[in-house]
């Protein structure tokens, strides 16, 4: 289950151990994230751009969250929805404005993380399972900032959604079969927008459920140095 060097979890206080015997989640934790953790001490400042995805990711939820209470999912009031938020609603331009660049700025940061990856073959055994999740992560990051795109319902939105999701349809025999059950119909409408909608709102919390994998695979081995050659490990 965890790392043999990962220092053993002992409850000290009696409602903790009462927790641990009947529920052993905080064990769980201790052990993929805990103390004894040992991080080699000549990492460089590149080692932060994981911590900051995860900081740009929850920047993402909070401010997703605020405005999906004042947006309207459907097709004859979203554009106005938005307008609304831009308008009316208090510090909602801030909010807006700090989900939509927020997201750039997440893909800068995870690029970042990325080819920090590949530069200093972070990839290699023993992290393979570190970076096949960080794969998964970057996929369904694609996707929900793709269904973001759609939601605010303009030209760019609409014409967004009829372009990337025609991509489909060049599937050979099922990509037309494909392309209209993905949209719920013939062009991006109402069913379109609402299943982006739903969609949009879950995956996030569904990366959040990725990351925990991907730092509980990065633990096993932990961090890599930045040696190239490896001449201190791996
Ligand atoms: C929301 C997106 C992501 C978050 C929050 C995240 C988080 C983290 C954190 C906290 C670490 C440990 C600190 C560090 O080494 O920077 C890490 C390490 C790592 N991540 Fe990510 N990550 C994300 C996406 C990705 C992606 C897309 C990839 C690659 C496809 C990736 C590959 C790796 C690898 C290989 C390591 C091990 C680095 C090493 O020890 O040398 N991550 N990640």
């Amino acid at each position: 289950m965890s790392f043999p060097w990962a220092e053993h979890y002992e409850p000290k206080h009696p409602v903790m151990k009462w927790v641990d015997e009947r529920l052993p989640l905080p064990r769980l934790v201790f052990n993929a994230v805990g103390a004894g953790y040992p991080v080699p001490r000549n990492l460089n400042y590149f080692w932060n751009f994981g911590v900051l995805a995860g900081l740009a990711l929850t920047i993402q939820l909070v401010t997703g969250i605020v405005l999906a209470m004042h947006y309207a999912a459907s097709a004859g009031v979203a554009f106005d929805s938005v307008e609304h938020i831009m308008r009316d609603v208090n510090s909602g331009w801030l909010l807006r404005y700090a989900h939509a660049n927020g997201a750039s700025f997440f893909f800068i940061v995870v690029y970042i993380h990325i080819f920090r990856g590949i530069y200093y073959s972070s990839y290699k055994a023993p992290r393979e399972m570190v970076w096949l999740l960080g794969v998964v992560i970057f996929l369904l990051m694609m996707a929900t900032a793709f269904m973001g795109y759609v939601l605010p319902w303009g030209q760019m939105s609409f014409w967004g959604a009829q372009v990337i999701t025609n991509l489909f349809s060049a599937i050979p025999l099922i990509g037309d079969t494909l392309h209209t059950w993905l949209l719920g119909g013939f062009a991006p409408g109402d069913a379109a927008l609402n299943r982006f909608f739903s969609l949009h709102y879950l995956l996030p919390f569904v990366i959040a459920g990725v990351i925990i994998m991907h730092i509980w695979a990065l633990h096993i081995p932990g961090s890599s140095t930045h040696f190239i050659t490896g001449c201190l490990g791996s």
